[in-house]
């Protein structure tokens, strides 16, 4: 096991079995919030945290991530009144929450009971429907096959000790016409680029991690793998008629410096330029891929 800048991390040689304890471990002890640099003033099952919370993620969402509503650039909201959708990775919940209130019939899962309890506790503060419960989308679930018309994953699946395994489940769960979307993380990325030289050159990794060891020292979670565009769509491909993926990420991303200095920075960057560069090297790479092959 490596250690890297949010603990404990995964090294190349460690069986699968082993990592996927971990990274549930990781995720328990440390559910998915927005509060990790100003911690939220009230306690996680209060109305208070979760607005908070949103608010935050919100705000720095609509620069990548909104034209009109929050998520529409990637939520098809109005074709999804009265479907049956499933989020894999819930964390938190809002983004169960934005497709209950656009009409979704709405199924849930995460490998962790933390994230379930915050998301049925969101759901009930707000009086929302939705069924949740604990499981890990890397095993089958019978119940699930064909039951789903569109499957939803933000920031999941590269944190799984077996993604593959995953996409294809989502295709076995999902109707003949139905579509997979979401977001993994990008590889060829200021971000990535910054981990790869943080570890190799400032840690004297060099000769000793490979990159996705480099890459997994820098990232949240216990571990998670880092796409290339090509190399995503191709995977799809295996599993799904069309695939779609598009590059972007946070305005931040553009100015690797230390946090106070980019702070200072930040505001003298137009949007328009940070989107010209993001839309190469942002560190999300977000997909959408139709219709599950030989159904
Ligand atoms: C980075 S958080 C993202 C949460 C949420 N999608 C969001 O955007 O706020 C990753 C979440 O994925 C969950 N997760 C990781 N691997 C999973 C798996 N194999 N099956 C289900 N959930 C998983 C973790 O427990 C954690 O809650």
């Amino acid at each position: 096991m490596l250690t890297g800048r949010h603990g404990p991390k995964r090294d190349q040689d460690e069986p699968l079995d082993v990592v996927q304890t971990r990274n549930r471990t990781w995720w328990e002890a440390t559910p998915m919030t927005y509060d990790w640099r100003r911690r939220v003033p009230s306690a996680w099952d209060a109305s208070a945290w979760f607005d908070e919370q949103d608010r935050r993620f919100l705000a720095n969402a609509a620069f990548y991530a909104t034209d009109r509503d929050p998520f529409d650039r990637f939520l098809p909201y109005a074709a999804l009144r009265g479907k049956q959708v499933l989020e894999i990775g819930v964390g938190s919940g809002l983004h169960a929450e934005l497709l209950a209130r656009a009409g979704a019939h709405m199924t849930g899962i995460d490998l962790t009971a933390a994230a379930i309890s915050r998301t049925e506790r969101r759901f009930a503060l707000k009086g929302l429907a939705g069924r949740f419960f604990q499981w890990d989308a890397e095993q089958p679930l019978p119940e699930f096959d064909r039951a789903f018309d569109f499957v939803w994953s933000w920031g999941v699946i590269h944190h799984s000790s077996r993604s593959g395994v995953i996409v294809r489940n989502v295709h076995d769960w999902l109707r003949p016409d139905g579509t997979f979307a979401g977001m993994v993380y990008h590889r060829d990325s200021i971000n990535a680029a910054v981990s790869v030289v943080r570890d190799w050159v400032l840690h004297g990794g060099i000769g000793r991690h490979s990159v996705d060891e480099a890459l997994w020292r820098g990232t949240d979670g216990y571990m998670a793998r880092f796409y290339s565009a090509e190399t995503w769509r191709d995977f799809l491909l295996a599993f799904f008629a069309s695939a779609k993926t598009r590059v972007t990420g946070q305005k931040l991303e553009v100015l690797p410096l230390p946090r106070g200095v980019r702070e200072a920075v930040l505001p003298m960057v137009g949007d328009r330029r940070a989107r010209h560069v993001l839309d190469r090297f942002g560190s999300f790479l977000t997909f959408e891929a139709r219709g599950p092959n030989g159904l």
